[in-house]
């Protein structure tokens, strides 16, 4: 049976949409479906996103939470879940109840720059503050910790002299597009896993077969 998606997303979703053109685009040999897409934010654009395509979209209450939470993905018979711009921190039935199933696309180099409040452009405007000449985009297993769980791949995104935040952070979402889907994609089929000992198996060969956009 094709692996039953669900995305979390708390904003835009542009990272919902690569993943949706992705899967779409494997056509009737698709290895994954986006089921289900929830937000705590009614107006997070990803809801519209989901509509617009009749994927089921819930706005979760503040209810929803812990148990209440875990219960709603089991309800769509969930096998992975992606949280694409997800700022909540995801409750530990969920974390639990899907370990080695559950992911999450961060836009630096991690461990740099990641974990509470980290997020958004404040991620952007600490990699320039530190002066460091790369960044980049990391996808990792969701584990009890803001971003620290187990790398599944990473792709380098070079800091130009003078980059502002707004214009790194385009050049950084657009490598997002291009390693999270293929990334979720090898944890849904299987490809890649999280063993017993915490550690990541398997790899595959699209995640060096992507190009970082060249600056202009
Ligand atoms: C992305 O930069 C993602 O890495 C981060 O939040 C942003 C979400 O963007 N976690 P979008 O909602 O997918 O457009």
């Amino acid at each position: 049976m094709t692996p039953r998606v669900a995305v979390l997303a708390s904003g835009g979703g542009s990272n919902l949409q690569a993943i949706l053109d992705y899967f779409d685009a494997q056509g009737t040999e698709r290895r994954a479906e986006v089921v289900l897409v929830a937000s705590e934010r009614v107006t997070a654009r990803a809801l519209e996103r989901a509509r617009a395509r009749g994927i089921a979209a819930v706005a979760l209450d503040a209810a929803q939470r812990g148990e209440a939470m875990a219960s709603l993905l089991a309800s769509y018979d969930v096998d992975v879940i992606a949280l694409a711009g997800y700022l909540r921190f995801v409750p530990v039935d969920v974390t639990r109840g899907w370990r080695g199933r559950i992911v999450n696309v961060h836009p630096s180099l991690l461990p740099s720059f990641g974990g509470a409040g980290m997020y958004g452009s404040r991620v952007h405007q600490a990699v320039i503050a530190a002066g460091v000449r790369v960044t980049g985009v990391t996808v990792h297993f969701v584990d009890e910790e803001y971003d620290r769980g187990p790398i599944i791949a990473q792709w380098p995104v070079p800091v130009l002299p003078d980059d502002a935040p707004e214009a790194l952070a385009e050049r950084v979402l657009a490598v997002e597009h291009m390693l999270y889907p293929a990334a979720l994609d090898a944890v849904a089929s299987g490809r890649v896993a999280l063993g017993a000992d915490g550690r990541v198996t398997g790899w595959s060969p699209e995640f060096s077969f992507i190009c970082s956009p060249q600056p202009a």
